[in-house]
Protein backbone atom coordinates (compact mmCIF):
# COMPACT_ATOMS: atom_id res chain seq x y z
CA UNK A 1 0.00 0.00 0.00
CA UNK A 2 1.39 3.70 -0.84
CA UNK A 3 1.08 5.85 1.84
CA UNK A 4 -0.55 8.70 0.54
CA UNK A 5 1.75 12.06 0.89
CA UNK A 6 0.92 14.29 3.53
CA UNK A 7 -0.08 18.20 3.02
CA UNK A 8 2.60 20.05 4.04
CA UNK A 9 2.59 23.80 4.82
CA UNK A 10 5.49 26.48 3.63
CA UNK A 11 6.82 27.81 6.93
CA UNK A 12 5.78 30.80 5.85
CA UNK A 13 2.13 29.96 5.73
CA UNK A 14 2.26 28.67 9.07
CA UNK A 15 0.13 30.88 11.26
CA UNK A 16 0.75 28.80 14.66
CA UNK A 17 4.35 30.57 15.57
CA UNK A 18 3.84 32.29 18.37
CA UNK A 19 3.57 36.18 17.81
CA UNK A 20 6.01 38.17 19.82
CA UNK A 21 3.54 40.78 20.94
CA UNK A 22 3.97 42.34 24.73
CA UNK A 23 0.51 42.39 25.37
CA UNK A 24 1.42 44.43 28.20
CA UNK A 25 2.96 47.13 26.29
CA UNK A 26 0.38 46.89 23.45
CA UNK A 27 -2.33 47.52 25.97
CA UNK A 28 -1.61 50.01 28.45
CA UNK A 29 -1.93 52.95 25.89
CA UNK A 30 -5.39 51.79 24.82
CA UNK A 31 -6.14 51.64 28.59
CA UNK A 32 -4.85 55.25 28.77
CA UNK A 33 -7.09 56.69 26.31
CA UNK A 34 -10.01 55.94 28.25
CA UNK A 35 -9.55 59.43 30.70
CA UNK A 36 -8.22 61.68 27.80
CA UNK A 37 -9.93 64.17 26.55
CA UNK A 38 -11.87 65.56 23.67
CA UNK A 39 -14.42 63.01 24.31
CA UNK A 40 -15.39 63.23 20.87
CA UNK A 41 -13.92 65.21 18.18
CA UNK A 42 -15.88 65.83 15.04
CA UNK A 43 -14.88 63.63 11.54
CA UNK A 44 -16.31 62.72 8.87
CA UNK A 45 -16.25 58.89 7.55
CA UNK A 46 -13.57 59.74 5.12
CA UNK A 47 -11.59 61.58 7.99
CA UNK A 48 -11.16 58.27 9.80
CA UNK A 49 -10.96 56.23 6.73
CA UNK A 50 -7.61 57.84 5.56
CA UNK A 51 -6.28 57.25 8.95
CA UNK A 52 -7.09 53.25 8.57
CA UNK A 53 -5.61 50.96 5.91
CA UNK A 54 -8.46 49.88 3.31
CA UNK A 55 -6.07 48.58 0.97
CA UNK A 56 -6.69 44.58 0.43
CA UNK A 57 -5.53 42.62 3.56
CA UNK A 58 -2.52 40.55 1.67
CA UNK A 59 -0.77 40.81 4.91
CA UNK A 60 2.89 41.26 5.90
CA UNK A 61 1.66 44.18 8.55
CA UNK A 62 3.27 43.17 12.36
CA UNK A 63 1.10 43.15 15.40
CA UNK A 64 3.26 46.51 16.82
CA UNK A 65 2.48 48.35 13.41
CA UNK A 66 -1.20 47.45 13.61
CA UNK A 67 -1.21 48.34 17.42
CA UNK A 68 -0.05 51.50 16.58
CA UNK A 69 -2.73 52.29 14.10
CA UNK A 70 -5.50 51.24 15.98
CA UNK A 71 -4.05 53.35 19.30
CA UNK A 72 -3.27 56.28 16.82
CA UNK A 73 -6.90 56.20 14.54
CA UNK A 74 -8.94 56.19 18.36
CA UNK A 75 -7.08 58.60 19.68
CA UNK A 76 -7.66 61.31 16.56
CA UNK A 77 -11.07 59.88 16.28
CA UNK A 78 -12.34 59.20 19.77
CA UNK A 79 -15.88 58.80 21.20
CA UNK A 80 -15.15 58.01 24.98
CA UNK A 81 -17.47 56.55 26.71
CA UNK A 82 -14.83 55.46 29.20
CA UNK A 83 -14.52 58.95 30.01
CA UNK A 84 -15.85 59.86 33.48
CA UNK A 85 -17.33 63.24 31.67
CA UNK A 86 -19.47 61.34 29.13
CA UNK A 87 -23.45 61.66 30.59
CA UNK A 88 -24.30 60.49 26.77
CA UNK A 89 -27.30 57.82 25.97
CA UNK A 90 -26.37 54.62 28.08
CA UNK A 91 -22.94 53.95 27.68
CA UNK A 92 -20.96 51.82 29.40
CA UNK A 93 -17.92 52.96 31.36
CA UNK A 94 -15.72 49.31 31.87
CA UNK A 95 -14.13 48.47 34.96
CA UNK A 96 -10.56 48.39 34.89
CA UNK A 97 -10.27 44.66 35.52
CA UNK A 98 -12.13 44.26 31.91
CA UNK A 99 -8.73 44.54 29.56
CA UNK A 100 -7.20 41.84 31.34
CA UNK A 101 -10.78 39.39 31.50
CA UNK A 102 -11.56 40.34 27.80
CA UNK A 103 -7.97 38.90 26.85
CA UNK A 104 -8.21 36.21 29.23
CA UNK A 105 -11.74 35.51 27.55
CA UNK A 106 -9.82 35.56 24.00
CA UNK A 107 -6.89 33.74 24.98
CA UNK A 108 -8.89 30.56 26.04
CA UNK A 109 -11.52 31.28 23.44
CA UNK A 110 -14.61 28.63 24.87
CA UNK A 111 -17.52 28.03 23.29
CA UNK A 112 -19.94 28.41 26.02
CA UNK A 113 -22.77 26.22 24.00
CA UNK A 114 -23.27 24.14 26.95
CA UNK A 115 -21.50 21.69 29.70
CA UNK A 116 -19.80 19.47 27.29
CA UNK A 117 -18.76 22.04 24.93
CA UNK A 118 -17.17 23.84 27.91
CA UNK A 119 -17.37 22.65 31.68
CA UNK A 120 -15.46 25.48 33.14
CA UNK A 121 -17.24 28.36 30.95
CA UNK A 122 -20.80 26.88 31.67
CA UNK A 123 -19.97 26.57 35.36
CA UNK A 124 -18.96 30.28 35.77
CA UNK A 125 -21.86 31.07 33.93
CA UNK A 126 -24.22 29.31 35.66
CA UNK A 127 -23.02 30.65 38.85
CA UNK A 128 -23.02 34.43 37.72
CA UNK A 129 -26.35 33.84 37.08
CA UNK A 130 -27.11 32.24 40.57
CA UNK A 131 -25.48 35.74 42.42
CA UNK A 132 -27.91 37.80 40.05
CA UNK A 133 -30.91 35.95 40.39
CA UNK A 134 -30.39 36.05 43.99
CA UNK A 135 -30.26 39.71 43.51
CA UNK A 136 -33.44 40.25 42.00
CA UNK A 137 -34.51 37.75 44.75
CA UNK A 138 -36.04 35.16 42.25
CA UNK A 139 -36.76 31.59 43.50
CA UNK A 140 -33.60 28.92 43.49
CA UNK A 141 -34.85 26.80 40.54
CA UNK A 142 -35.02 30.03 38.15
CA UNK A 143 -32.37 30.09 35.34
CA UNK A 144 -31.06 32.36 33.01
CA UNK A 145 -28.26 33.09 30.36
CA UNK A 146 -25.76 36.37 29.16
CA UNK A 147 -27.21 36.93 25.58
CA UNK A 148 -25.43 39.81 23.35
CA UNK A 149 -27.57 43.09 24.79
CA UNK A 150 -30.67 44.14 25.88
CA UNK A 151 -32.34 44.01 22.94
CA UNK A 152 -31.95 40.51 22.03
CA UNK A 153 -32.73 39.28 25.76
CA UNK A 154 -36.07 41.87 25.76
CA UNK A 155 -37.31 39.44 22.53
CA UNK A 156 -35.94 36.25 23.60
CA UNK A 157 -38.07 36.73 26.80
CA UNK A 158 -41.26 37.91 24.91
CA UNK A 159 -40.21 34.27 23.01
CA UNK A 160 -40.82 32.10 25.88
CA UNK A 161 -44.14 35.07 26.85
CA UNK A 162 -45.16 33.30 23.54
CA UNK A 163 -44.78 29.92 25.01
CA UNK A 164 -46.92 30.28 27.69
CA UNK A 165 -49.62 31.95 26.02
CA UNK A 166 -49.94 29.56 22.88
CA UNK A 167 -48.64 26.69 25.03
CA UNK A 168 -45.71 23.82 23.48
CA UNK A 169 -48.14 23.75 19.82
CA UNK A 170 -46.64 27.37 19.56
CA UNK A 171 -43.51 25.70 18.69
CA UNK A 172 -44.71 23.70 15.79
CA UNK A 173 -47.97 25.84 14.96
CA UNK A 174 -46.22 29.03 15.23
CA UNK A 175 -48.22 32.60 15.08
CA UNK A 176 -50.41 32.00 12.26
CA UNK A 177 -52.33 29.42 13.76
CA UNK A 178 -53.01 31.04 16.72
CA UNK A 179 -53.55 34.79 15.68
CA UNK A 180 -57.03 33.79 13.89
CA UNK A 181 -58.41 33.63 17.32
CA UNK A 182 -57.76 37.59 18.13
CA UNK A 183 -54.83 39.62 17.38
CA UNK A 184 -52.16 38.95 20.15
CA UNK A 185 -50.30 41.82 21.93
CA UNK A 186 -47.82 43.44 23.83
CA UNK A 187 -48.73 45.55 26.36
CA UNK A 188 -46.04 48.42 28.06
CA UNK A 189 -45.76 51.63 28.58
CA UNK A 190 -45.28 54.62 26.12
CA UNK A 191 -42.06 55.03 27.59
CA UNK A 192 -40.60 51.47 27.19
CA UNK A 193 -37.21 51.45 24.98
CA UNK A 194 -37.92 50.72 20.99
CA UNK A 195 -36.67 47.34 21.45
CA UNK A 196 -39.35 45.81 22.39
CA UNK A 197 -41.38 47.29 19.07
CA UNK A 198 -38.57 45.75 17.56
CA UNK A 199 -39.13 42.04 18.95
CA UNK A 200 -43.03 42.52 18.05
CA UNK A 201 -41.31 42.89 14.67
CA UNK A 202 -39.24 39.91 14.51
CA UNK A 203 -41.39 37.65 16.47
CA UNK A 204 -43.96 37.74 13.94
CA UNK A 205 -46.45 39.80 16.53
CA UNK A 206 -46.04 43.58 14.40
CA UNK A 207 -45.91 46.91 16.23
CA UNK A 208 -49.81 47.57 15.48
CA UNK A 209 -50.46 45.36 18.08
CA UNK A 210 -48.12 47.17 20.87
CA UNK A 211 -50.64 48.79 23.41
CA UNK A 212 -48.66 51.52 24.87
CA UNK A 213 -50.27 52.45 28.49
CA UNK A 214 -50.21 56.27 29.56
CA UNK A 215 -47.36 56.87 31.95
CA UNK A 216 -48.07 59.46 35.20
CA UNK A 217 -46.60 62.92 35.89
CA UNK A 218 -42.89 61.13 36.37
CA UNK A 219 -43.58 58.71 33.58
CA UNK A 220 -44.20 55.49 34.97
CA UNK A 221 -46.61 53.82 33.49
CA UNK A 222 -50.44 54.08 34.78
CA UNK A 223 -51.24 51.14 36.54
CA UNK A 224 -55.31 52.20 35.91
CA UNK A 225 -54.52 52.39 32.58
CA UNK A 226 -52.83 49.21 32.48
CA UNK A 227 -55.82 47.43 34.42
CA UNK A 228 -58.48 48.90 31.62
CA UNK A 229 -56.32 47.99 29.04
CA UNK A 230 -56.24 44.32 30.05
CA UNK A 231 -60.04 44.03 30.01
CA UNK A 232 -60.10 45.04 26.38
CA UNK A 233 -57.91 42.93 24.60
CA UNK A 234 -58.44 38.81 25.49
CA UNK A 235 -54.62 37.62 23.45
CA UNK A 236 -52.09 39.62 25.87
CA UNK A 237 -48.62 37.79 25.42
CA UNK A 238 -47.04 39.83 28.19
CA UNK A 239 -46.90 42.74 29.99
CA UNK A 240 -43.15 44.89 29.64
CA UNK A 241 -42.68 46.70 32.70
CA UNK A 242 -39.76 48.93 32.50
CA UNK A 243 -37.38 49.24 35.85
CA UNK A 244 -34.98 52.08 34.45
CA UNK A 245 -36.71 53.61 31.34
CA UNK A 246 -34.17 54.73 28.74
CA UNK A 247 -35.18 58.50 28.58
CA UNK A 248 -36.08 59.45 32.22
CA UNK A 249 -34.76 56.55 34.60
CA UNK A 250 -38.28 56.07 35.85
CA UNK A 251 -39.23 52.60 37.32
CA UNK A 252 -42.94 51.24 36.36
CA UNK A 253 -45.10 50.62 39.77
CA UNK A 254 -43.70 46.59 39.87
CA UNK A 255 -45.26 45.62 42.31
CA UNK A 256 -48.83 46.51 41.47
CA UNK A 257 -48.21 45.57 38.06
CA UNK A 258 -46.73 42.09 39.10
CA UNK A 259 -50.24 41.63 41.27
CA UNK A 260 -52.63 42.44 38.41
CA UNK A 261 -50.58 40.00 35.83
CA UNK A 262 -50.53 37.89 38.88
CA UNK A 263 -54.47 37.61 38.95
CA UNK A 264 -54.91 37.25 34.95
CA UNK A 265 -51.98 34.96 34.67
CA UNK A 266 -50.37 37.06 31.89
CA UNK A 267 -46.37 36.87 31.59
CA UNK A 268 -44.76 39.80 33.68
CA UNK A 269 -41.66 40.73 31.86
CA UNK A 270 -39.73 43.35 33.05
CA UNK A 271 -36.57 45.52 31.25
CA UNK A 272 -33.94 46.22 34.02
CA UNK A 273 -31.08 46.43 31.05
CA UNK A 274 -30.03 50.39 32.23
CA UNK A 275 -31.50 50.06 35.73
CA UNK A 276 -30.75 46.16 36.86
CA UNK A 277 -27.12 47.72 38.29
CA UNK A 278 -29.17 50.05 40.89
CA UNK A 279 -30.20 46.94 42.58
CA UNK A 280 -26.49 46.24 43.96
CA UNK A 281 -27.04 49.34 46.12
CA UNK A 282 -29.24 48.37 49.20
CA UNK A 283 -30.04 51.51 49.75
CA UNK A 284 -32.11 51.74 45.94
CA UNK A 285 -33.27 48.19 45.61
CA UNK A 286 -36.14 49.07 47.76
CA UNK A 287 -37.53 51.27 44.52
CA UNK A 288 -37.51 47.93 42.56
CA UNK A 289 -40.18 46.46 44.89
CA UNK A 290 -41.92 43.97 43.03
CA UNK A 291 -39.19 42.81 40.44
CA UNK A 292 -38.82 39.19 42.34
CA UNK A 293 -42.78 38.73 40.89
CA UNK A 294 -41.88 39.09 37.16
CA UNK A 295 -41.55 35.99 34.90
CA UNK A 296 -38.34 37.25 33.02
CA UNK A 297 -36.35 40.13 33.73
CA UNK A 298 -33.22 41.70 31.75
CA UNK A 299 -30.11 43.70 32.97
CA UNK A 300 -27.43 44.47 31.00
CA UNK A 301 -24.14 44.08 32.69
CA UNK A 302 -22.93 46.51 30.13
CA UNK A 303 -24.72 49.44 31.36
CA UNK A 304 -24.90 50.24 35.19
CA UNK A 305 -23.21 47.24 36.13
CA UNK A 306 -20.10 49.06 34.71
CA UNK A 307 -19.00 46.51 32.96
CA UNK A 308 -17.57 46.37 29.12
CA UNK A 309 -19.67 45.61 26.34
CA UNK A 310 -21.18 42.88 26.02
CA UNK A 311 -23.45 40.77 28.11
CA UNK A 312 -27.22 41.16 29.19
CA UNK A 313 -28.16 38.52 31.46
CA UNK A 314 -31.90 37.19 30.65
CA UNK A 315 -33.56 35.78 33.68
CA UNK A 316 -36.66 33.25 33.65
CA UNK A 317 -38.44 32.33 36.67
CA UNK A 318 -39.14 29.09 35.18
CA UNK A 319 -37.05 28.14 32.21
CA UNK A 320 -39.86 25.24 31.03
CA UNK A 321 -41.90 27.67 29.35
CA UNK A 322 -38.05 28.69 27.22
CA UNK A 323 -37.22 25.74 26.73
CA UNK A 324 -40.40 24.06 25.59
CA UNK A 325 -39.87 26.49 22.25
CA UNK A 326 -35.86 26.28 22.00
CA UNK A 327 -35.27 22.77 23.50
CA UNK A 328 -33.75 21.25 19.90
CA UNK A 329 -30.77 19.13 18.73
CA UNK A 330 -29.39 18.04 15.59
CA UNK A 331 -27.68 14.66 14.73
CA UNK A 332 -23.70 16.35 14.86
CA UNK A 333 -24.64 17.52 18.39
CA UNK A 334 -25.43 14.47 20.40
CA UNK A 335 -28.13 16.34 23.00
CA UNK A 336 -29.59 14.27 25.30
CA UNK A 337 -32.81 15.08 27.26
CA UNK A 338 -31.20 14.38 30.13
CA UNK A 339 -31.57 17.37 32.74
CA UNK A 340 -28.42 16.93 34.31
CA UNK A 341 -26.08 19.45 35.29
CA UNK A 342 -23.21 17.33 32.81
CA UNK A 343 -25.48 17.55 29.90
CA UNK A 344 -26.72 21.16 30.33
CA UNK A 345 -26.87 23.80 27.30
CA UNK A 346 -27.82 27.34 27.06
CA UNK A 347 -29.34 26.86 23.60
CA UNK A 348 -32.16 25.06 25.26
CA UNK A 349 -33.46 28.04 27.01
CA UNK A 350 -32.68 30.66 24.70
CA UNK A 351 -31.69 31.70 20.59
CA UNK A 352 -28.04 31.58 20.52
CA UNK A 353 -25.57 28.21 20.24
CA UNK A 354 -22.20 29.62 19.86
CA UNK A 355 -21.14 31.77 22.58
CA UNK A 356 -17.90 33.25 23.98
CA UNK A 357 -17.41 33.09 27.14
CA UNK A 358 -19.21 36.52 28.53
CA UNK A 359 -19.52 35.26 31.94
CA UNK A 360 -16.02 35.24 32.66
CA UNK A 361 -15.58 38.96 33.05
CA UNK A 362 -18.72 39.40 35.16
CA UNK A 363 -17.36 36.52 37.65
CA UNK A 364 -13.73 38.23 37.86
CA UNK A 365 -15.35 42.11 38.37
CA UNK A 366 -17.83 40.77 41.01
CA UNK A 367 -15.03 38.44 42.74
CA UNK A 368 -13.07 41.29 42.80
CA UNK A 369 -15.16 44.43 43.68
CA UNK A 370 -18.06 42.43 45.42
CA UNK A 371 -22.27 43.31 44.52
CA UNK A 372 -21.40 45.80 47.56
CA UNK A 373 -18.94 47.88 46.66
CA UNK A 374 -20.01 48.19 43.03
CA UNK A 375 -23.24 49.10 44.92
CA UNK A 376 -21.51 51.61 46.27
CA UNK A 377 -20.33 53.18 43.04
CA UNK A 378 -24.52 53.08 41.45
CA UNK A 379 -25.41 54.99 44.68
CA UNK A 380 -22.80 57.52 44.10
CA UNK A 381 -24.14 58.09 40.56
CA UNK A 382 -27.49 58.93 41.95
CA UNK A 383 -26.12 60.90 44.20
CA UNK A 384 -24.29 62.99 41.62
CA UNK A 385 -27.34 63.18 39.48
CA UNK A 386 -29.43 64.43 42.63
CA UNK A 387 -26.26 66.95 43.43
CA UNK A 388 -26.90 68.24 39.94
CA UNK A 389 -30.32 68.84 40.16
CA UNK A 390 -30.40 70.56 43.28
CA UNK A 391 -27.78 72.31 41.60
CA UNK A 392 -29.95 73.26 38.39
CA UNK A 393 -32.79 73.96 40.92
CA UNK A 394 -30.76 76.78 42.65
CA UNK A 395 -30.29 78.76 38.76
CA UNK A 396 -32.85 80.93 37.49
CA UNK A 397 -31.82 80.27 34.07
CA UNK A 398 -32.47 76.57 34.50
CA UNK A 399 -35.31 74.43 34.29
CA UNK A 400 -35.00 71.25 35.66
CA UNK A 401 -37.89 69.06 33.53
CA UNK A 402 -37.19 65.34 34.51
CA UNK A 403 -35.53 65.20 38.24
CA UNK A 404 -33.37 61.86 39.00
CA UNK A 405 -35.52 58.87 39.98
CA UNK A 406 -32.19 56.65 39.37
CA UNK A 407 -29.03 58.64 37.90
CA UNK A 408 -30.34 60.03 34.70
CA UNK A 409 -32.27 63.88 34.61
CA UNK A 410 -33.23 66.04 32.15
CA UNK A 411 -33.12 70.16 32.27
CA UNK A 412 -33.18 73.23 30.25
CA UNK A 413 -31.03 76.04 30.06
CA UNK A 414 -33.99 78.54 30.15
CA UNK A 415 -33.45 82.35 30.47
CA UNK A 416 -36.10 84.74 30.85
CA UNK A 417 -37.78 86.93 27.98
CA UNK A 418 -36.95 84.24 25.40
CA UNK A 419 -39.26 82.53 23.49
CA UNK A 420 -39.59 78.96 22.88
CA UNK A 421 -38.29 78.17 19.71
CA UNK A 422 -35.38 80.22 21.03
CA UNK A 423 -34.76 78.28 23.80
CA UNK A 424 -34.69 75.10 21.72
CA UNK A 425 -31.99 76.52 19.41
CA UNK A 426 -30.13 77.57 22.64
CA UNK A 427 -30.27 74.01 23.86
CA UNK A 428 -28.78 72.44 20.82
CA UNK A 429 -26.71 74.87 20.63
CA UNK A 430 -25.30 74.48 24.04
CA UNK A 431 -25.00 70.53 23.74
CA UNK A 432 -23.28 70.77 20.60
CA UNK A 433 -20.55 73.40 21.94
CA UNK A 434 -19.80 71.33 24.52
CA UNK A 435 -19.23 68.87 22.58
CA UNK A 436 -16.76 70.75 20.53
CA UNK A 437 -15.31 71.79 23.98
CA UNK A 438 -14.72 67.97 24.85
CA UNK A 439 -14.28 68.16 28.86
CA UNK A 440 -18.12 66.04 28.38
CA UNK A 441 -20.60 65.14 26.47
CA UNK A 442 -24.74 65.24 26.71
CA UNK A 443 -27.27 63.89 24.77
CA UNK A 444 -30.68 65.32 24.15
CA UNK A 445 -34.20 64.69 23.91
CA UNK A 446 -37.50 64.90 24.03
CA UNK A 447 -40.00 65.37 26.78
CA UNK A 448 -43.64 66.01 26.39
CA UNK A 449 -42.82 67.12 22.74
CA UNK A 450 -40.07 69.42 23.82
CA UNK A 451 -35.66 69.09 23.18
CA UNK A 452 -34.12 69.16 26.56
CA UNK A 453 -30.82 68.20 27.77
CA UNK A 454 -29.96 64.85 29.26
CA UNK A 455 -27.66 63.60 31.53
CA UNK A 456 -27.06 59.96 32.33
CA UNK A 457 -24.82 58.86 34.98
CA UNK A 458 -23.34 55.02 34.84
CA UNK A 459 -19.92 55.80 35.05
CA UNK A 460 -18.11 54.58 38.12
CA UNK A 461 -15.50 57.42 37.93
CA UNK A 462 -17.59 60.30 38.16
CA UNK A 463 -16.76 62.38 40.57
CA UNK A 464 -19.01 65.90 41.57
CA UNK A 465 -16.52 67.93 40.21
CA UNK A 466 -17.68 66.56 36.88
CA UNK A 467 -21.09 67.57 37.54
CA UNK A 468 -19.73 71.02 38.56
CA UNK A 469 -17.44 70.98 35.62
CA UNK A 470 -20.47 70.33 33.17
CA UNK A 471 -22.87 72.61 35.47
CA UNK A 472 -20.51 75.66 34.48
CA UNK A 473 -19.79 74.09 31.12
CA UNK A 474 -23.70 74.95 30.02
CA UNK A 475 -24.22 78.13 32.19
CA UNK A 476 -21.05 79.70 30.72
CA UNK A 477 -22.20 78.45 27.15
CA UNK A 478 -26.36 79.68 27.42
CA UNK A 479 -25.39 82.84 29.09
CA UNK A 480 -22.55 83.84 26.65
CA UNK A 481 -25.38 82.81 23.67
CA UNK A 482 -27.97 85.17 25.09
CA UNK A 483 -25.53 88.02 25.46
CA UNK A 484 -24.43 87.75 22.12
CA UNK A 485 -27.84 87.10 20.54
CA UNK A 486 -26.81 84.10 18.37
CA UNK A 487 -29.68 82.48 19.16
CA UNK A 488 -32.16 85.13 17.91
C1 LIG B 1 -34.40 50.18 28.95
C2 LIG B 1 -33.59 49.61 27.82
N1 LIG B 1 -33.92 48.39 27.33
C3 LIG B 1 -33.23 47.82 26.33
C4 LIG B 1 -32.15 48.46 25.76
C5 LIG B 1 -31.40 47.80 24.65
O1 LIG B 1 -30.19 47.33 25.14
P1 LIG B 1 -28.97 46.96 24.18
O2 LIG B 1 -28.44 48.27 23.67
O3 LIG B 1 -28.02 46.25 25.08
O4 LIG B 1 -29.49 46.10 23.09
C6 LIG B 1 -31.78 49.73 26.23
C7 LIG B 1 -30.67 50.47 25.62
O5 LIG B 1 -30.33 51.55 26.01
C8 LIG B 1 -32.52 50.32 27.29
O6 LIG B 1 -32.22 51.54 27.78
Amino acid sequence: MIRPQPPSLAPADDLTEAAEIDLNAALTPLIAQRNLTPIVRPSTAADVTALIDTSFPDGGDSLEQLVEQVTTVTNRYPRRNTHPGFFGWIAPSGLPSDPLAHAMVSALNANVIGYLPSPVGTTIEKTVIRWLADLVDFPQQSEGVFLSGGSIANMSGITSALAKRFGPEFRTKGLCDNSQVSRPVIICSQAAHFSIRRAAVMLGIGTDNIIAIDTDAEFRMRVDKLAEAITQHDNIVCVVASAGTTNTGAIDPLNEIADICATQNIWLHVDAAYGGGGMMSDVLKPRYLGIDKADSVVMDLHKWFFQSLDGSLLLYRNAEWARNLFFDSADYLHASEDNSPEQYMFFHIAPELSRRFRALPFYIALRCYGLPKLGRNALHNVQCAEYLAELIRQQDDLELIVAPQLSILCFRFRPVDIDDAAVDQINTMIRDQIQLEGEYLMSATQINGRPVLRVCIINHATRADHIEGLLDSVLRIGRSLVLSGDAE
